[in-house]
């Protein structure tokens, strides 16, 4: 089997929209394997999005990321379930995400959109033993 991370990020949780989500996931036919609520801590969050620092936004988004609640788990399914799971989500603007997506059909705001999911299988391996070591 094949795992990926995703997150339900604080907007989502903020907005009790955790369920629906997951649910979403979970009728597709993805498993979760592992889960958390926790408010990320800065240290995990820099790990998390080292690809993005230096970046314009990479402030605005640490800050986002940690600033209340957020749902990390593990998801598995298939080969490339990274793939499933990110077109599920949707594109990163929520702007161009298509209704029947979870970014198209709840968000508003490239800053908040609701969801993060690994973008291959390395970042996948990565981000799973940033979050969960040893799983
Ligand atoms: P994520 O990592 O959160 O799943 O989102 P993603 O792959 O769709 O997008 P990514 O390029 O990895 O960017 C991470 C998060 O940074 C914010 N962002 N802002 N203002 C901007 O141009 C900009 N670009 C990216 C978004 O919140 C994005 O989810
Ligand atoms: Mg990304």
């Amino acid at each position: 089997m094949n795992r990926t991370l995703v997150i339900v990020k604080p907007d989502g949780v903020e907005r009790s929209l955790v369920g629906e989500i997951i649910s979403r996931f979970e009728k597709k036919g993805l498993k979760i394997v592992a889960g958390r609520l926790e408010t990320i801590p800065k240290e995990l969050a820099e790990k998390h999005y080292l690809e993005h620092a230096g970046k314009s936004f990479y402030s605005e988004l640490v800050t986002f990321i940690t600033r209340s609640p957020a749902f990390v788990m593990v998801l598995e399914g298939p080969d490339d379930t990274w793939k499933v799971v990110r077109t599920m989500m949707g594109p990163t603007n929520p702007l161009d995400a298509s209704p029947g997506t979870i970014r198209g059909d709840f968000g508003l705001e490239i800053g908040e959109n609701l969801v993060h999911g690994s973008d291959s299988n390395e970042s996948a391996a990565r981000e799973i033993e940033v979050f969960f070591p040893g799983i």
